[in-house]
């Protein structure tokens, strides 16, 4: 008797979106005391794009994920989740409303923080969900407004940050083949919690006074750099072994988007080949969660069905993850200004 094939998740769906207004280094070097070759040489960003006021991590999410479904040919899915450390209110979870938006029905939704690593963790989780039998199709979208956090007159986060959303649609397979991912490694060090972070408006320090401070982002740019290098390389190295691939069996790196040195340095330190990490972060910066799916949908045309796709991200808590994908036949993924 043939032995039962196993559940596996399969990649059906990606989509993006991004606010219509981009602004390129320049545009900042009129206000901030930067330059283009300061933030090109340190960071390799060039635009990002910023919400303007009234436009919020939801509207970003809705577009991202209508688009994910139209590209998967779905009308419906079994569960939401929205990866963001933006939601549009601290009290309740933006993913509600995003799946109540997309006409999704009263399916189960909700929001997961982890920052930058929110996507990496979001897949974990729907990976989870559907390898348990608790849903056919996820949709998890990865969706921040950073610049709502960052003081704009902090020229070193200031530079860093875009606003944006990505989404994916995830489905659950026999064995799978072609848009299977395989198992996922994450991480977390909570005594790195001042790394990265925003010190007002949550429960330890309630009341958010923009004229203090602690209102705003800040992060350790130096600490977390090494960090970041350090834990997405050794995730990698994780997600390598669990998968049984070989560090030259990776056709594309798709690392979370956050300087182009911390990729470069990522490859280097795992043996991948540079020209192999995929760079979407000259043209939107450092997204947040949604810089993954993002990257991912932009590059969609250059992976081949087949191809073998390793991904890592890194971000506030400290929290990092890995896992790899063997790319799908997917329609152009659409990417929508908003
Ligand atoms: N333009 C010009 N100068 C700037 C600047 C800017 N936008 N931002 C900072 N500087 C200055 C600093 O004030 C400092 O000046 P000083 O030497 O006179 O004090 C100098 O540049 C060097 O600052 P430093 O912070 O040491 O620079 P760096 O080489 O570490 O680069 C980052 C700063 C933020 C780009 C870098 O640390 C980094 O990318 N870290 C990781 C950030 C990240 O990716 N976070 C997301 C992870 S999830």
């Amino acid at each position: 008797m043939a032995a039962a094939k196993l559940r596996t998740t399969v990649l059906q769906g990606l989509g993006g979106a991004l606010p219509s207004r981009a602004v390129t280094n320049d545009d900042l070097a009129k206000t901030l005391d930067t330059t283009d070759e300061w933030i090109t040489s340190r960071t390799g960003i060039s635009t990002r794009h910023k919400v303007e006021p009234g436009t919020s991590t939801s509207d970003l999410a809705v577009a991202a994920g209508r688009r994910a479904l139209e590209n998967a040919g779905l009308d419906s899915v079994d569960m939401v989740i929205v990866a963001t450390s933006t939601p549009d209110y601290r009290c309740p979870a933006t993913a509600p409303d995003v799946a109540a938006r997309l006409g999704l029905g009263t399916i189960p939704a909700f929001d997961l923080a982890a920052v930058c690593s929110g996507f990496v963790y979001g897949l974990a989780q729907a990976d989870a969900l559907i390898k348990s039998h608790a849903a056919e199709h996820v949709l998890l979208i990865g969706a921040d407004t950073f610049t709502t956090l960052v003081n704009p007159t902090d020229r070193a986060n200031a530079v860093i940050f875009g606003d944006g959303a990505g989404a994916v649609v995830l489905g659950a397979a026999r064995d799978g083949g072609a848009g299977r991912f395989g198992p996922f490694t994450l991480g977390s060090d909570g005594t790195g919690v001042d790394l990265i972070r925003v010190e007002a408006g949550g429960s330890r320090q309630p009341v958010i006074d923009t004229a203090d401070p602690t209102a705003w982002f800040t992060m350790q740019g130096r600490a977390v750099f090494a960090a970041a290098v350090a834990a997405m390389a050794d995730s990698c190295r994780t997600a390598l072994n669990t998968a049984g691939w070989e560090a030259d069996d990776v056709d594309h790196l798709v690392a979370h988007q956050a300087n182009r040195r911390i990729m470069t340095m990522v490859a280097a330190s795992i043996g991948v080949p540079s020209e192999r990490a995929v760079i979407h972060l000259d043209r939107v910066g450092n997204t947040s969660a949604a810089s993954i799916p993002l990257a991912l949908a932009a590059h969609a045309g250059q992976i081949r069905p087949g191809e073998r796709v390793l991904l890592t991200a890194f971000g506030g808590g400290a929290t990092w993850g890995a896992g790899t994908l063997t790319w799908p036949a997917l329609e152009a993924p659409v990417i929508d200004l908003i």
